[in-house]
């Protein structure tokens, strides 16, 4: 498959068989990823992957945590609320998901079962957490670096038959017969967020 193909053919995965990605397989996807650019190839990432009984412990813990109500504690700010086209298209992933696993809106047992699969990382076997050292900050320039490494693990992984939702980047064999698999988000046109000079 040519890369254009390849790229156009990756989709977020949020059902996963259980089966576990051996050490080398996660190992190899970031020895590939890691030729992501980087300002002044600064490389300023970390990669912790987690897998087994530590992925187990934070899941765990997040479950708790979530249920007892306690609020998120986030390490670095941004903005909560998307508005506009942003929150439109938001909006209408969520019901894309919602649909093909047959959440209706009303449903808050299945709108709180799927929430909670969200902090379970929807129970992939490895989770991949990216960080950077904090003397870092203000770090824009960073999250720049750490979004194309993300990227690069993403593909990666696709290449190898293993799918990854990014929050962390939760990675595993995905299960075909999960229906949330089959959503194909869409793409706004080019012509809406590119602007073209000098042409
Ligand atoms: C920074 C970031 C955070 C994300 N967080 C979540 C999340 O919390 N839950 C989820 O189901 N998907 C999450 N996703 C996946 C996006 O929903 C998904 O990439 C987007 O809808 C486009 O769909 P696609 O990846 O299938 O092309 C996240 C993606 C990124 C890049």
């Amino acid at each position: 498959m040519d890369f254009t193909a390849f790229a156009q053919s990756r989709k977020s995965t949020r059902g996963f068989q259980n089966k576990a990605i051996p050490k080398d397989v996660v190992d190899d996807i970031i020895n590939t990823a890691k030729w992501a650019p980087s300002s002044y190839n600064t490389q300023t990432w970390y990669v912790h992957a987690v897998a087994g009984e530590v992925l187990a412990k934070i899941r765990e813990g997040n479950t708790k945590n979530t249920m007892a109500g306690k609020p998120h504690v986030r390490d670095f700010p941004y903005k909560e609320d998307y508005e506009g086209e942003h929150r439109r298209r938001q909006i209408d992933v969520a019901i894309q998901l919602f649909e093909s696993m047959g959440i209706e809106r009303d449903d808050k047992e299945k709108r709180m079962d799927w929430m909670l699969r969200g902090f379970r990382q929807f129970d992939a076997p490895v989770s991949l957490v990216l960080t950077y050292d904090k003397s870092l900050e203000p770090a824009a320039i960073t999250h720049f670096g750490l979004g194309s490494l993300a990227y690069g693990i993403v593909l990666a992984a696709w290449e190898r038959g293993i799918g990854c939702v990014m929050i962390c980047i939760a990675m595993g064999y995905p299960d075909d017969n999960f229906p949330a698999n089959d959503v194909r988000s869409v793409r706004t046109d080019n012509a809406d967020f590119v602007s073209y000079q000098g042409f």
